[in-house]
């Protein structure tokens, strides 16, 4: 048995014990839960406590309990560890398989997505794990989705035999390599083909500081929220020559920044944000680091940000990011004041 707790978004991962067989047996013990994994139905909670004993000496594959963060509830579990290759019963060079099954009412809702990527992320950051094999009976075509969204993709069919012997079904087989874009996300430069998707970005990002602090298309028609347009990133990006950068998370764009070249070795940082529903999980911090990284490759000895200053809570995390607040100007076009800050680099 292991010690490690991992943590998503909505999310703790944590080693199973004994005291969980209760809430375990509400899938083991439904059939349907139960009808595509190795395992037969579980017909008591007693049964369930025999395999959380065991688990107890399990030292190969790394078990997970699944606890909803919002209501504390454990809604599933899962394993990583070594593949094994059924024809030979040798572990698999540098392969890890994972599995996962749910609570029947908490299907449908990404749940074993977001574990399914936290076990991943947890035997490549850990053991340097760089390939995974995953399987599920044919007729499951949903957790065939979750597969493909862990960045593995279909090799063949197989075949498999419940634990008792009772009964084989077919099976689907995936491989895949560790992909950081898929799985923990990825910063990259963007050009004109991206821009469509940062304007909208952005617009979403500062939407929800323009409802915070009741700027409109009216008090406010300058501020980012409604004031970013294609032709103005085009413009940026071509004639002011500003490096942009996107994160990619899914394949999907959901955070920007863009860095304004001043004079005197000095640069902008512009428009850093994150789409409301990737927050919280540090992109932002990421974000700002990257852009800062990137501006002392460009030579830039100091960085210049522009903030509504009213905004308290994003000046005290640039703060705790490096920055120094240095002023603030009110302008008659904006109904808020604008406060600068500045991070020598
Ligand atoms: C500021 C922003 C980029 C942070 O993105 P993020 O991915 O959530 O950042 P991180 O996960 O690295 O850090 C989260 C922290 O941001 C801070 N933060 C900054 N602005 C915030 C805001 N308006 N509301 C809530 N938290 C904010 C909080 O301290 C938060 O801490 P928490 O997660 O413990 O609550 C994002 O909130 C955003 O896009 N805001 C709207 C656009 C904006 O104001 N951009 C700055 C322009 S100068």
């Amino acid at each position: 048995m292991h010690n490690y707790i991992l943590e998503t978004d909505r999310l703790i991962l944590r080693p199973l014990i004994v005291e969980d067989a209760e809430a375990v047996f509400a899938w083991v013990g439904d059939e349907d839960v139960a009808r595509y994994m190795v395992y037969n139905t579980y017909e008591s909670v007693e049964q369930v406590k025999g395999w959380l004993e065991y688990l107890k000496q399990e030292d190969e594959e790394y078990h997970f309990g699944f606890v909803r963060k919002e209501d504390n509830m454990l809604i599933g579990a899962g394993s990583i560890g070594p593949t094994m290759n059924i024809e030979t019963n040798e572990k698999r060079d540098g392969f890890w398989g994972f599995g996962y099954n749910l609570r029947k009412d908490c299907w449908g809702k990404g749940y074993a997505t977001e574990a399914a990527k936290a076990m991943i992320k947890f035997a490549h950051e850990k053991f340097g794990i760089n390939n995974f094999t995953c399987s599920h009976a044919v007729e499951n075509k949903s957790s065939g989705r979750v597969i493909e969204k862990c960045g593995l993709h279909f090799v063949k069919y197989g075949e498999y035999t419940k634990l008792d012997g009772t009964c084989k079904r077919r099976s689907m087989e995936y491989e895949g390599e560790y992909l950081d874009s898929v799985i923990e996300g990825k910063i990259k430069k963007i050009g004109e083909k991206e821009i469509p998707e940062c304007v909208s970005v952005i617009r979403k990002s500062f939407k929800t500081v323009a409802d915070q602090f009741g700027f409109t298309q009216e008090n406010a028609p300058r501020f980012t929220a409604f004031a970013t347009t294609e032709g103005r990133l085009l413009w940026q990006l071509n004639e002011e020559h500003r490096p942009m950068h996107a994160f990619f998370y899914d394949g999907k764009i959901v955070g920007y920044y863009s860095l304004f070249l001043q004079e005197n070795n000095e640069c902008e940082l512009n428009n850093v944000c994150v789409l409301p529903e990737n927050r919280h999980q540090g992109i932002g911090e990421k974000l700002v680091a990257h852009a800062i990284e990137s501006a002392r490759n460009l030579g830039c000895k100091k960085i210049n940000i522009g903030i509504v200053e009213e905004n308290t809570v994003l000046r005290k995390w640039y703060e705790e990011l490096g920055f120094i607040h240095i002023g603030e100007k009110k302008f008659d076009f904006f109904p808020f004041t604008c406060g600068y800050m500045e991070q020598k680099i």
